[in-house]
């Protein structure tokens, strides 16, 4: 039998998803936590925690001088969530996203495979590309076949390679490929993870008080909120996401970790496909949200604008059209269903980023 890890490595334990993570995980003293993240900005509050060491350095400095290869030694599971994984930047930033996706992550599974140490590797559910019904004239989203994703017969549809958008999603699909036959040649225990649109606070920055750039559409949304500038629709807002609470993703990932023969050797779609809407559907939502949140009737009619793609993103970008899961396997193998539905996500989400920031003056940008 196999036993449930004590020892975890956290790598990209700073992030959203990792800050959540780590949360969780220190809520019982008897896991040891390493993580490793330059940033820690999301995690202060747990910086004093006896039972958390973090190395605050990037993964190529902790490679290069064998602390990585220590850590992976020591450890009874590698979680790894360190990548760039904002789409704004895989169509202008192709090749950062390519070394991060792909080329940092490919030492850290091969470390994994040479000591046989489970690795939880997060992947994307952008790997399914666009739907089969995408590409044929006319089709309507009359078939689930075409459209529902299902980790085990559902093939990988991408875009072509002009259109850097996909540089992300094929670099997590080449890393999947070599994971899963690292699982296959060499026994190394293995799970991969795709999300679907995980949502929550201290999700994104906010351009122009915390960060700069372009974030995910909800940070992008709350920025237009808090600054009182329309909310921007690219081509229309008719492309479909399913939007999970980052709280439900880490009960599956708990449940991964409680029973290891369930999880391991798996790919597992992680999402909640009752939380179905278009992106224009969203903006509505959230400006409705933000007026009940904020006080202030008036939100709930918030400009709302198109943009093209072209205009917003640049050159090379392409959408995924529909994103559904198909759960039955982390329903079946780990007993997983999401609790969370579409407005209690955005209202946790939107009155933590309007208590973060409605009282933070927008910074004048440098240069
Ligand atoms: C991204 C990543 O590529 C996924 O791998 C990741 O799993 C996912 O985020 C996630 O958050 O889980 P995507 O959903 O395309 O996927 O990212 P967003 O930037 O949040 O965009 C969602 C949709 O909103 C896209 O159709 C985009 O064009 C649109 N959008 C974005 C707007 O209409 N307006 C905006 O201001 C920003």
């Amino acid at each position: 039998m196999v036993k449930s890890p004590k020892k975890f490595l956290l790598l990209g334990l700073g992030g959203f998803i990792g800050s959540h993570l780590v949360g969780r995980l220190m809520t019982d003293p008897t896991l040891e936590v390493v993580g490793v993240d330059p940033c820690v900005t999301k995690i202060q509050h747990l910086l004093d925690r006896p039972n958390l060491k973090i190395h605050q350095r990037y993964l190529d400095d902790v490679l290069a001088d064998g602390t990585l290869e220590a850590e992976i030694r020591e450890a009874d599971i590698v979680i790894n969530l360190a990548a760039i994984c904002n789409p704004a930047e895989y169509n202008t930033r192709p090749l950062a996203t390519i070394k991060s996706n792909l080329f940092d992550a490919i030492p850290v599974v091969d470390l994994c495979a040479k000591y046989n140490t489970w690795v939880i590797q997060f992947s994307t559910c952008e790997i399914y590309g666009r739907t089969l019904s995408s590409y044929i004239e006319g089709d309507n989203y009359s078939d689930p076949a075409l459209y529902v994703q299902n980790e085990e017969t559902t093939p990988l549809v991408m875009g072509p390679i002009a259109n850097q958008r996909w540089s992300y999603a094929a670099s997590k699909t080449v890393l999947e490929r070599y994971v899963y036959a690292l699982g296959d040649e060499m026994k190394m225990p293995y799970t991969v993870i795709r999300p679907y649109n995980f949502f929550g606070p201290k999700m994104d920055f906010i351009p122009g008080r915390d960060g700069d750039g372009v974030p995910r559409v909800l940070a992008c949304f709350m920025t237009a909120l808090l600054d009182r500038e329309p909310m921007k629709l690219v081509d229309g807002g008719n492309a479909f996401r399913t939007i999970t609470s980052i709280h439900d993703a880490i009960d599956s990932m708990m449940l991964m970790v409680e029973k290891p023969e369930q999880a391991q050797f798996r790919i597992f779609n992680i999402g909640n496909k009752a939380n179905e809407l278009t992106v224009a559907e969203l903006a509505e939502r959230m400006r409705v949200i933000y007026a009940e949140v904020s006080g202030d009737p008036t939100y709930r009619d918030h400009p709302i604008e198109a943009v093209t793609s072209g205009d917003f993103y640049g050159k090379g970008y392409e959408d995924c059209d529909r994103r559904v899961p198909d759960i039955g396997l982390a329903e079946t193998l780990l007993g997983w269903k999401p609790q969370h539905g579409i407005d209690g996500i955005l209202r946790e989400t939107i009155q933590y980023y309007y208590d973060a920031y409605s009282e933070k003056p927008r910074q004048l940008r440098a240069g």
